[in-house]
Order: C-alpha cells, then structure tokens, then sequence
C-alpha cells in the first residue's frame, strides 16, 4: 500500500473515513502497527512508557531524536509524527525550527505541539518552513502544573468556549490536524463540525474524526494504569509474561534449547577434539 501523507490524512475527514493513530517508540513497536494504522505518534508519552517517569515534562529532544529515529528506521508505511517534547517550542523560533525541522530529517512526516491561540505564531512559523504541525488542545500533559492535575478540560463554559476558539486559532495557523484530549464528547463533535481540518481524539468521544491512543494501553502492556478513555484489547502483559514463564520453566527443567536450537558438530572436528 502506498505511504500515507499529510493531505491524505485530511482527505479521510472528507470521505468520513475514520484516521487510526497509535502510538509507538521503537523499530520493533513500528512494525507491529504499521500494517493496522493510518498515523504513527512517537509521542513524548514515551517518558512515561518507556522511560519511567512520572510525567512527559522531563522528556528532552535528545530522547526524542533517538526514538524518532529507532521508529523511522522500520519505515513505515502509515504517516509518521513526531511529537515536540516540553520546551522544545517554546523559547524561540528558530530553536523551534531547528526542533521540528530535526524531526523530519531524522524521518518524520509531521510534528505534534500542544497548545491554543498562543502557539498560533509557532504554528504558523513551522508551517511556513514546509513542517506539518498537528495541534494538541484540551488535556494537554505538558500543561499538567497549570492545569493543577491530569483533568478532564472545557467541562465549565468558558473553558469550552476557549477549547473551540483556540481550534479555530490553530486551523487558522496552518495545523493539518488537531489531537482533542479529555474533553467532554459533545465539545469534541462541535469542534469537529466547525473544523475543516480532522480532529483525533483520545478521551473525547466517537465524534471525532480518528482517535489515537497509547500502544501499551490498547495492548495491556501496562497492568495497574488504566484511565477511563482506555480500552484494553489484549492481555498484553498476561500474555506476554506466559510466554516468558514457559520459556524459563522450560531452561530449569533441561528442554531448551533442544536439538532443534542447537549446533551439530561436523565429523572432522569431532575427531580433531578426539586427538
Ligand atoms: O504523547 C502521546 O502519546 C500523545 C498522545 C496520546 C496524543 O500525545
Ligand atoms: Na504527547
């Protein structure tokens, strides 16, 4: 199948063709989603994934770039974004630029930033230096101090009325796309309905135009952290671990490795040992 682009993507919104994005952090994770989605995140949720960090606040561009390039290694076929780790946008903007630029030479199609109306001059700049930006509004993980807490956001009206004027802001810049996170669904349709662009939702209703979420939640790769707008498709973990109990039942008892998993000696080199 043929390589899934930005103006792609958009198209899908206007055939009511639903966008599936996960997650993924390395060549391995790529190519399991690859052949099932239509837009890879490497999402700075990798810090708390795959890193062990309590939130995405201490996740640098050095790590970034090296799981950006570990993905971009499997070439994938489904859209590749990258997402723009805490304070990488927000300083200045040619360090913006050179952020985000960085991503697409290391492999990425696209970069995710989160953020409202006052990323719209950010947004603009990436968009005038030919970088994709998909926006990030609602429960934005970046945002977790000024938010007072990982809280669901636009539930009282003026924080509702500002989620859609900030959609409206970021169409406006140039943003290709909009992840809306931890809002009530009814917001997430009425965002939808005034955007041109797709929106892709996580904790924001059916309504949207896709929906991501993070690979090791749809697989229960993570036991004990579970959120509401989570639903868990496999028993990753309890699947997983069967498999790696197996196989260490097997190593205690003498059955692996086997003949089949082992070397023969040849002839000549038996009777070398024999001298
Ligand atoms: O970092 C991430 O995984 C994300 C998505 C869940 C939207 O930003
Ligand atoms: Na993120």
């Amino acid at each position: 199948p043929a390589p899934v682009t930005v103006p792609m993507l958009q198209g899908f919104k206007a055939e009511g063709r639903r966008i599936v994005m996960v997650t993924a952090y390395d060549a391995a994770m790529a190519r399991l989603v690859d052949p099932v989605v239509d837009a890879i995140l490497v999402g700075d949720s990798v810090g708390n994934v795959c890193l062990g960090f309590d939130n995405t606040l201490p996740v640098s561009m050095a790590m970034m770039n090296h799981h950006v390039e570990a993905v971009a290694r499997a070439r994938p076929r489904a859209l590749l974004v990258a997402d723009l780790p805490y304070l990488s946008y927000h300083l200045d903007l040619a360090e913006t630029i050179r952020n985000a630029g960085g991503f697409l030479q290391r492999g990425a199609a696209a970069v995710k930033l989160e953020g409202g109306a006052a990323r719209a001059p950010t947004v603009r700049a990436l968009a005038e230096c030919e970088i994709p930006v998909m926006g990030h509004l609602g429960l934005t993980p970046q945002s977790l101090h000024a938010m007072g807490g990982f809280k669901v956001q636009g539930r009282a009206a003026e924080g509702a009325r500002r989620i859609l004027d900030d959609a409206l802001r970021l169409e406006e810049a140039g943003c290709f796309s909009l992840v809306l996170e931890g809002i009530p669904a009814e917001l997430a349709a009425r965002v939808t309905e005034r955007l041109t662009i797709p929106t892709i939702g996580i904790g924001a209703g059916p309504a949207c135009s896709g929906q991501v979420l993070v690979l090791h939640d749809v697989l229960g790769l993570l036991p004990g952290r579970k959120a509401k707008f989570v639903r868990t498709y496999t028993d990753g973990y309890g699947l997983l671990q069967a498999g790696l109990a197996d196989w260490a039942a097997d190593v205690r008892a003498g059955r692996f490795p086997g003949e089949a998993e082992s070397y023969a000696m040849p002839e000549a080199a038996r009777a070398a040992l024999d001298d």
